[in-house]
């Protein structure tokens, strides 16, 4: 049952439509032929465009923004209702039964609330002191793990052929037994933010569970693309005790991150974060902190404009259904996975056979001997294809996966042409996907890297590559400033008809 798509009552096309809407989808830019042409956005992953949707209730909601910890006049009463509804919302959203799990909003992205979660779980459970991660997840669902605790468990993803699928569930169990009596919680992503390969997280709950372990999920790039069953219709051993996203990665950019989690968990372990708004009373000598949730875990003035727009885009997602939504972005990755094994010398990492190991949002690859920034620069240069390339801020994750790729032509290549091999792919391409990605956007990137990799000797003559391994044009420069700059905005609102700036 993980993870599976069950498709309810189907939404309206009216309502798929206009919550595909995006603010940014028909931005056009100059690229390197001359050309304007309309961007195709495939870096979802890193940051989703925002929906128009969210936008509108934004700027409606916008004349009536006030701070939260104001109590009695209009506008507090309006912002600290919705404020305090986008925590339902939250919750409803990733199905947490409301009465044993809260939420609360940290940060601007997921990485403020590992921290939270690894410093509270550490105090609240002092006598397990090991983590158990995974060789897939991205920096944020392992550095603070490593940070707060003495001991971190690495398990790997399982290899079937010449290919990484999801986590090693065999090696996890063998983590937990190795270290039992001490496993604190085991933080598993959802999905991978390089490959989009799901991982089977209730399975993996019921294993942690089974050892007195918890379960803590990063559903970073789960939120937008699954549904999240955190505790409702299924199973208590396959519940998930903690679930960490942003809203940034959620159609709603400028929103926090996010922590859900069992209220047992928080209580009793004094808030990591003080200031105004998680106390009852303060006196000179002492204070008494809130026993609210979700109060104490957020003390100072919050992102109040950000976590109601979070609160809009979720709203509107639960409302088309995320397995209805899931099961279109299914038939999509089906598409783009033919459609990239189509382009000659197209290598695509991680299992891609998706009745084996099912993916979600992206898929990362290189163009064979090509370094990873040439074709992105090349992408984003002639054909305004947007991607991300690199690591991906899952270094251990993006090696596994290079070397066991490049094992491949271990036998046929000698030790300088791999070495060679090794550096050109030391990080990858990623095209990565939203409600709003259409069929024919993945079209267009195969045919770029198609022709990208029939004429690699022209494009070559037109880069020169940078110390920093990135490279330039030889002729194009992208000025950002003649399309956008704060300084002249606010030149142009300040003066009117005037067109000086207000400062040099
Ligand atoms: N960590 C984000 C990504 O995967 C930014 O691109």
């Amino acid at each position: 049952m993980d993870n599976q798509v069950v498709t309810g009552a189907a939404p309206t096309a009216s309502a798929f439509a206009a919550i595909k809407d995006a603010v940014g989808l028909d931005v056009t830019y100059r690229v390197a032929t001359g050309r304007t042409m309309r961007r195709i956005y495939l870096d979802s992953t890193a940051t989703t465009l925002r929906l128009k949707l969210v936008q509108e209730v934004l700027d409606r909601f916008q004349p009536h923004y006030s701070n939260t910890h104001s109590l009695l006049h209009f506008g507090a009463l309006i912002s600290t209702r919705e404020y305090q509804w986008s925590h339902e919302m939250v919750l409803r959203f990733v199905n947490a039964d409301a009465g044993g799990y809260f939420c609360f909003f940290i940060g601007s992205g997921a990485t403020a609330g590992f921290n939270r979660v690894a410093r509270t779980l550490r105090a609240k459970r002092p006598e397990r002191d090991v983590v158990i991660t995974t060789l897939m997840e991205h920096h944020s669902n392992d550095l603070p793990h490593r940070a707060h605790f003495p001991k971190v468990v690495h398990v790997p993803p399982s290899v079937s052929g010449n290919s990484l699928g999801g986590v090693d569930l065999g090696q996890l169990e063998r983590a937990l037994l190795e270290n039992s009596g001490r496993v604190n919680y085991v933080a598993l992503t959802g999905v991978s933010n390089v490959t989009g390969i799901v991982n089977p997280i209730h399975e993996a709950a019921r294993l942690a569970h089974r050892h007195g372990a918890l379960i803590v999920v990063d559903a970073a790039q789960m939120a937008a693309h699954l549904p999240i069953r955190t505790s409702l219709d299924i199973p208590q051993a396959a519940s998930l005790d903690v679930v960490v996203f942003s809203g940034h990665k959620v159609y709603a950019p400028g929103s926090p991150g996010v922590v859900v989690a069992r209220k047992e968990l928080f209580s009793g372990v004094p808030p990591q974060e003080v200031g105004g708004g998680m106390v009852d009373t303060v006196w000179e000598d002492r204070y008494t902190e809130s026993e609210q949730f979700p109060d104490r875990e957020e003390a100072g003035t919050p992102n109040i404009p950000g976590a109601i727009g979070l609160a809009a885009a979720l709203c509107a997602l639960r409302g088309i259904g995320m397995d209805a939504i899931a099961a279109e972005e299914e038939a999509l990755m089906r598409h783009a996975l033919v459609r990239l094994a189509q382009v000659p010398d197209v290598i695509v990492y991680g299992e891609t056979d998706t009745r084996i190991c099912r993916r979600a949002g992206a898929i990362a690859f290189n163009l064979k001997e090509m370094d990873h920034a040439l074709t992105a620069a090349i992408l984003n240069d002639y054909f305004n294809i947007a991607v991300r390339n690199q690591c991906f801020c899952a270094h251990p994750y993006v090696r596994e996966l290079v070397m066991l790729s490049l094992s491949e032509s271990a036998d046929m290549l000698d030790n300088e042409a791999l070495e060679k091999l090794a550096e050109l792919h030391r990080g990858m391409v990623r095209a990565s996907f939203g409600i709003y990605t259409t069929s024919e956007d993945v079209d267009a990137l195969a045919e770029a890297l198609r022709d990208i990799g029939a004429r690699r000797d022209f494009y070559a003559t037109q880069y020169e590559r940078l110390p920093d391994g990135n490279y330039v044009h030889r002729d194009f420069r992208f000025d950002s400033t003649r399309v956008f700059s704060v300084r002249k905005e606010v030149g142009r609102l300040l003066s009117g008809v005037r067109e000086r700036s207000p400062e040099r």
